[in-house]
C-alpha cells in the first residue's frame, strides 16, 4: 500500500475555485499537489495560500489548450521521475453567448483542452493511477434528442468518431444549422457530452491496466463559474471530485458520479 505522502496529484484550473479546493482536500489528505493554472501570478499566489496552511503543494503553469504548455508540465514531471497518481482534470470554461467562436473556444478548454492534457501525461500515470474528469449534470443526455443520444452513447464510438461528432457540431453552428440538425444551442452542454464520451472510450482503452477513469459532477457550486446563487459550497462540491481522485485499485471505471454515487450518462 502507498502512502498518500508519497502520493502526486495534478490538478488543472486550480488558481480558484473547484480547482483550487481539490488540491487543498488532497493535500490535507496526504498527497503532494502540482496546482497548475493558466495565469501564472494566480497559481502562484494559490500556491503560497496553500503552503500558508502548511500544505505540501508545488506550481506550474499550464493552458491546457496551448500543446507547447502542456508538453512543458509533461517534461517537469518526468525529469523529476514523477510518477502521477491522481490527474484531475478541472479546467473549464462557460462563455456567455453561442455562435461558431463560443463553440470553438468552450470545446477547445472543455473537450480537447483534457484529451491533450490526458494523452500526454498518460504515460507519467502510475499504474494505479487515477484520472478525472470533472464534468456536468449538464453532460448528461437526459433532454437531448433521442439520434444524438444515440451518437454519443453509442458502444462502439471512437476517439475519432467523437472527435469528428464534436467538429461537426461546430461546422453546424458556423453554418447556423444546428438547430435543425439536432444540436442544442449549448456549447457548454456539448462540451461536458462529449467529456463524458471519452471518460467511456478512455477507460475502454485502459481496461486492461488498473488506471481509474470516471467523469464527476460537482452539483451547482457557488464559485465563479457558477455564481453566488448556486446551492452547494466549494467544499461540497470538490469532496466527490477528490473521491474519484482517491478510488482504490478495485474502485469503478468509466463511470459518472456525484458525491461519490453512480448518476445515469
Ligand atoms: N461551479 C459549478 O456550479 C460547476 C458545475 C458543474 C461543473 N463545473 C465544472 O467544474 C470545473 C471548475 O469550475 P469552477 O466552478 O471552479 O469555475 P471557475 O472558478 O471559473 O474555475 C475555472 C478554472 O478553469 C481555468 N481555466 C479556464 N481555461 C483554462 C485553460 N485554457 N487552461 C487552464 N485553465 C483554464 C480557470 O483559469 P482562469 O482563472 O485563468 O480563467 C479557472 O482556474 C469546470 O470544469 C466546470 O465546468 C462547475
Amino acid at each position: 500500500m502507498v502512502e498518500n505522502s508519497q502520493q502526486l496529484a495534478v490538478v488543472t484550473g486550480a488558481n480558484r475555485g473547484l480547482g483550487l479546493e481539490t488540491c487543498r482536500q488532497l493535500a490535507q489528505r496526504g498527497l503532494r499537489v502540482m496546482l497548475t493554472s493558466r495565469d501564472e501570478a494566480e497559481g502562484q499566489a494559490a500556491m503560497n495560500r496553500l503552503r500558508g496552511q502548511g500544505f505540501a503543494v508545488r506550481y506550474h503553469s499550464l493552458d491546457v489548450t496551448d500543446p507547447a504548455s502542456v508538453a512543458a508540465l509533461a517534461d517537469t514531471l518526468r525529469r523529476e521521475g514523477g510518477r502521477i497518481d491522481a490527474l484531475v482534470n478541472n479546467a473549464g470554461v462557460a462563455l456567455e453567448g453561442f455562435d461558431a467562436g463560443v463553440a470553438r473556444r468552450t470545446l477547445s478548454v472543455n473537450f480537447f483542452g483534457v484529451m491533450a492534457v490526458t494523452d500526454r501525461l498518460l504515460p507519467l500515470l502510475a499504474p494505479h493511477g487515477r484520472i478525472v474528469m470533472v464534468s456536468s449534470a449538464m453532460g448528461q443526455m437526459d433532454g437531448l434528442p433521442p439520434a444524438l443520444c444515440d451518437q454519443f452513447l453509442n458502444p462502439v464510438l471512437t476517439r475519432n468518431d467523437l472527435v469528428d461528432l464534436l467538429n461537426r457540431f461546430v461546422r453546424d453552428v458556423e453554418a447556423g444549422r444546428h438547430l435543425e440538425r439536432g444540436w442544442p444551442a449549448n456549447a457548454y452542454r456539448i462540451s461536458k457530452v462529449g467529456l463524458n464520451a471519452f471518460t467511456r472510450i478512455l477507460a475502454q482503452e485502459l481496461a486492461a491496466s488498473a488506471v481509474r477513469v470516471n467523469a464527476v459532477s460537482p452539483g451547482w457550486v457557488r464559485t465563479a463559474m457558477g455564481g453566488p446563487g448556486a446551492t452547494r459550497t466549494i467544499e461540497e462540491g470538490a469532496q466527490g471530485i477528490v473521491w474519484a481522485a482517491l478510488v482504490g485499485p478495485d474502485g469503478p471505471t468509466g463511470g459518472f458520479f456525484r458525491d461519490g454515487q453512480p448518476i445515469p450518462w
